[in-house]
């Protein structure tokens, strides 16, 4: 039996699977959006040579990985019948972490979160009624907790029906939850929601380079438009996918719902920015506040625009409201039923923001080995 993982190409995605495998020798089920086996075992390679060397990775996908090519807005997935059959009576558990995070298109929110989570829940209700679900774990996010101000949410706070959400993103992530709750009455569900993951406190090198590029132009900025002492709650990634793949795997967790955030410990922008500027040997930016009004409004109208600038603008619009809500998100569950906290930002920021720089916001992928067959499918 095997875990059906959802979202093993994805930044998050990957650093779960490979958890699971070396840490945990699990056996997963893999659904990887790819024309056949071969391609998804290409992308999977792609996505987890962050973590693995091409043997290792090589030995798991031959003994403990079997790839399901398919699209979670299609029916069944896009499997033919005895795939998804065989997935069906595979499935033992379920993590589910793909999403769509395209903020600014409802559609994609829609038919990837809404569509797609529901396709996962059938999975997983076919697989109960055959032989029970041990588990069923929803990678969510803190946006949930819709638009906020100075406030520190706990997990059985952050969920507000009547309040309004930053975008649609937030809207069907929150539907999802509820959508995965009413539908699996009788599963042991288990919600995680990180806060904002930029990086890995182990290395410098990344994958995921949007939210990177956002923190890149901020910290080469002489002044900044925030409160210096606002708190941002960010993660780091290592943190987040041992949290998921370890309470995954526990037998009985505490709670249902886990806030996998720096919560109060959170740092300021003070905090962080005199840390780059120490490494960087630069003058701290200066914090001017009352100009964060303008900065938005700069920044919506720029990202109106084609070409560069205009994408960059984009991305920093859509992580605006996450820099200036001066709001974090209690973290005294997961920690103290891990033991361990996830490592301040100001510590790893350096080097990931060198790596992002000197390779021009790419990873150089490794290509798969010319002389390896590729992967099965189911
Ligand atoms: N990154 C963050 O800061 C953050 C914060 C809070 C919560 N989260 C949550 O964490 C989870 C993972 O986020 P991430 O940052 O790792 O996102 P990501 O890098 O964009 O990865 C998304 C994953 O979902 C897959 N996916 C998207 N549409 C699909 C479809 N139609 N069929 C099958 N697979 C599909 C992608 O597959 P392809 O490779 O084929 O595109 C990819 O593997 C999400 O649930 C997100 O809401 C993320």
């Amino acid at each position: 039996m095997a875990i059906f993982l959802t979202g093993s190409t994805g930044y998050i995605g990957a650093h779960v699977a490979a958890n699971l495998l070396d840490t945990h020798a699990a056996s997963l089920n893999l659904l990887i959006r790819a024309k056949d086996a071969e391609e998804a075992a290409l992308r999977l390679w792609k996505a987890i040579q962050l973590h693995l060397d091409f043997p290792r990775f090589y030995e798991h996908l031959q003994t403990r990985i079997r790839i399901f090519p398919g699209d979670l807005t299609a029916p069944q997935f896009g499997l033919n019948r005895d795939d998804y059959d065989r997935l069906i009576h595979t499935t033992d558990s379920v993590v589910h972490c793909a999403a769509s995070l395209n903020r600014k298109s409802e559609k994609s929110c829609l038919n990837v979160n809404l569509r797609g989570t529901l396709e996962v829940v059938q999975l997983a209700r076919h697989s109960h009624y055959y032989h029970g679900l041990r588990r069923f774990s929803n990678v969510s996010t803190v946006a949930v907790a819709g638009k906020r101000q100075d406030e520190v949410v706990t997990e059985d706070r952050a969920i507000d029906w009547e309040r309004s959400d930053y975008d649609p993103y937030a809207r069907t992530k929150k539907f999802c939850e509820h959508m995965v709750r009413e539908l699996l009455p009788d599963v042991q569900i288990t919600i995680f929601r990180p806060s904002i993951v930029l990086g890995d406190s182990r290395y410098p090198e990344t994958t995921q380079f949007d939210m990177v590029k956002a923190f890149v132009f901020l910290a080469g900025l002489k002044a900044l438009p925030f409160r210096p002492s606002d708190q941002i709650d960010i993660v780091n990634v290592d943190f987040v996918a041992d949290a998921i793949a370890s309470l995954h795997q526990k037998a009985e967790p505490l709670y249902d719902t886990y806030h996998l955030s720096s919560g109060r410990d959170s740092q300021t922008f003070r905090e962080v920015t005199v840390a780059l500027s120490a490494a960087q040997q630069t003058r701290s930016p200066i914090f001017l506040p009352f100009f964060e009004k303008a900065f938005a409004g700069t920044v919506n109208a720029l990202a109106n625009r084609k070409g560069s600038l205009g994408y960059g603008a984009s991305l920093m619009k859509v992580f605006m409201p996450y820099l200036v809500w001066n709001t974090v998100f209690d973290n005294t569950r997961v920690t103290a039923e891990l033991g361990k906290k996830p490592v301040p930002f100001s510590k790893y920021s350096y080097p990931l923001l060198k790596f992002s720089r000197d390779n021009d916001f790419t990873y150089h992928h490794k290509p798969w080995p010319a002389a390896r067959a590729g992967g099965s499918a189911a």
